[in-house]
């Protein structure tokens, strides 16, 4: 089973960025945990600060991987062109947040991939990974 993890803006700075807001561990070093917690499946992780490049991923692994978990960022609030790339792939979408979106500033409230996402999980922290992976098996 192949799932990739797509983080978008500013989540490369996971570890060093709001850390009261986002944690202290950096994205990689949960990734390797993460990796030996599923084994058994292709696992692969893809980080942009750049919208098209998300888009050409999302082209990329939407016709042939079998989950997608969608980490946009502060794309998700404004990038119709995200929305969109969603909406037209076959590989389900998971949308992710790793803070409780609907708990932040109104701007965060609104998502352009919710209505096209499978489901969408915030607030667990990095736990919400493991719980987007366990929402394809
Ligand atoms: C985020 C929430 C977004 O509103 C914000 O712009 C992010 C991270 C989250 O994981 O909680 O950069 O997607």
């Amino acid at each position: 089973m192949k799932i990739i993890v797509i983080n978008g803006p500013n989540l490369n700075l996971l570890g060093k960025r709001e850390p009261q807001i986002y944690g202290s561990e950096t994205f990689e070093d949960y990734f390797k945990k993460l990796q030996g917690n599923f084994n058994d499946l292709e696992l692969s992780y893809f980080q942009s600060n750049i919208e098209g490049e998300i888009i050409d991923k999302l082209h990329e692994v939407g016709f042939t991987y079998d989950g997608i978990i969608l980490n946009a960022a502060a794309y998700t609030h404004t990038s119709i062109g995200i929305g969109d790339a969603v909406k037209g792939i076959e590989t389900p979408v998971v949308e992710l947040h790793i803070s409780n979106v609907h708990a932040r500033e109104e701007f965060r409230h609104h998502s352009y991939i919710a209505a096209n996402a499978k489901g969408v999980i915030f607030g667990f922290g990095l736990k919400g990974y493991e719980l987007a992976i366990q929402s394809f098996l």
